[in-house]
């Protein structure tokens, strides 16, 4: 269905308390490590988000049955995988969806995941996996779009990735979980959606070690049981309403945080001038009255700071006095923010993945988001100015925020969403 656009009226303080919403990017590969287990698995803290549904989707295909039991907490049961074949028309709607491959491989011995493809703002390969899983012993060949994997046996071994890669880790984790090998994993990520893997893992009976480390070890077992977990809160959200509140000159309290997934932002805020209170799982963000100073921020893996923070980021200090530079090594073509921002008066200059930022009050224009960041960018930006911003690309929000227009009616933002005008004959 194609979704009306999100209008934006800004230029004036919000406030209050917001509720972050638990982790997308950790909740999708739970969701998925549940074809591990023959048992019912119920998750809590499951954001309704439209990448959530597509993954439940794929599993549907797979042979996994769900149900909602409350607003955020679904069960999961695969008593047997229907289908090892992960088909294009599914995957290619989130690239997230590859880490099936491991999963049903794990489960069934086999598998078949259609390549995933790029995303709006480049190449996202996934060599890294496919040599992860290779090298612990699976044979992974290529053929019509697809990747077929096959083990005999356990997988077993050692594998140093090349670089870091959560999505790497994640698939060959889920690969390595069944069995009786004994596989370590090398240079992986220490991301908090690896180390929230691991720990449902391992509350299923998995033994994992490492978590939080660059070497894991993961001594397979022969089943995992059922059980129920709660996902972490979403590190990205919350760094998403910290901006927005420095954009906004705004006091908000976010609630359901975990500041210490937030270190190098929260470094990165407070250079910037915001004060920032940290009270348990709260966190109250300040920067009514402020004269923020622009800073240079460059995205790195976890714990640095985060490249599904950098477009957002952009918009904020496209908005503060002084010349920042932003760099994004991390996804160097992650940019489709800029020209928008453009539309809206932002002075971004571009040369590689570096931006620099002269920062000046924006004006309301309408714009498109090509992608989920690039959106939340543009409504930070939106409500930051005098008059109406009409955000188009509404879909993308929808991948990873929850509720967003309510949500943030309810700390005072001006934001609708008209309903989609039907066609007389409808
Ligand atoms: N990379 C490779 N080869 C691989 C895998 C990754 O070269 O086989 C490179 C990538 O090109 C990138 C870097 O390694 O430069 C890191 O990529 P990573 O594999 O860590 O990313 P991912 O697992 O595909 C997740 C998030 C992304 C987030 C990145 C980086 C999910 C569903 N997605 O992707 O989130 O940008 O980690 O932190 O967890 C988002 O939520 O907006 C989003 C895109």
């Amino acid at each position: 269905m194609q979704l009306t656009p999100l209008h934006v009226q800004g230029g004036r303080p919000l406030g209050g308390e917001i509720a972050i919403q638990h982790s997308k990017n950790a909740a999708l590969p739970i969701i998925v490590a549940s074809l591990l287990s023959r048992e019912v698995i119920t998750l809590h803290g499951i954001p309704r988000l439209s990448d959530v549904y597509t993954i439940l989707e794929l599993m549907h295909h797979l042979g996994t049955r769900h149900a909602w039991v409350g607003p955020n907490s679904l069960t999961l049961h695969t008593p047997e995988i229907l289908s090892t074949h992960a088909p294009y028309a599914l995957v290619s709607k989130m690239r997230a969806s590859f880490i099936v491959l491991g999963a049903i491989l794990a489960r069934a011995g086999e598998a078949r995941v259609s390549m995933p493809g790029g995303c709006a703002w480049g190449p996202r390969p996934v060599d890294q996996h496919v040599k992860a899983l290779r090298a612990l012993g699976a044979e992974v060949t290529e053929q019509g779009g697809d990747f077929h994997a096959a083990r005999h046996g356990s997988l077993a071994g050692t594998f140093v990735f090349e670089l870091l890669t959560v999505g790497g880790t994640h698939n060959a984790l889920l690969a390595a979980a069944l069995g009786d090998g004994v596989v370590t994993l090398e240079n992986a990520s220490i991301d908090t959606d690896v180390v929230d893997l691991i720990e449902f893992l391992n509350s299923l009976g998995a033994q994992i070690e490492g978590a939080g480390t660059n070497t894991l070890t993961i001594r397979g077992v022969e089943a995992l049981r059922g059980g129920e977990y709660t996902v972490i809160p979403d590190r990205i959200e919350a760094g998403t309403f910290m901006m927005l509140a420095a954009a906004t000159r705004s006091k908000l309290t976010l609630t359901n945080v975990r500041p210490d997934h937030l270190r190098a932002v929260i470094a990165k805020m407070a250079e910037m001038g915001v004060s920032i209170l940290e009270d348990g799982s709260r966190m109250i963000v300040d920067a009514r009255d402020r004269e923020l100073r622009a800073v240079n921020v460059t995205t790195q893996s976890y714990p640095g700071f985060p490249t599904d923070l950098q477009p957002q980021m952009s918009a904020l200090l496209a908005t503060l006095p002084g010349t920042s530079v932003v760099q994004d090594p991390v996804y160097p073509d992650r940019l489709t923010h800029v020209a928008e921002l453009h539309r809206m008066g932002a002075n971004i200059t571009v040369s590689g993945y570096t931006q620099v930022i002269q920062g000046a009050p924006l004006h309301a224009a309408p714009v498109k988001a090509a992608d989920l960041r690039a959106g939340a960018a543009l409504f930070i930006a939106g409500l930051t100015c005098e008059g109406e911003t009409i955000i188009d690309g509404v879909q993308y929000l929808n991948r990873g925020y929850e509720r967003l227009a309510e949500r943030l009616r309810g700390i005072g933002a001006e934001v609708r969403q008209p309903e989609p005008m039907l066609a007389a004959d409808d």
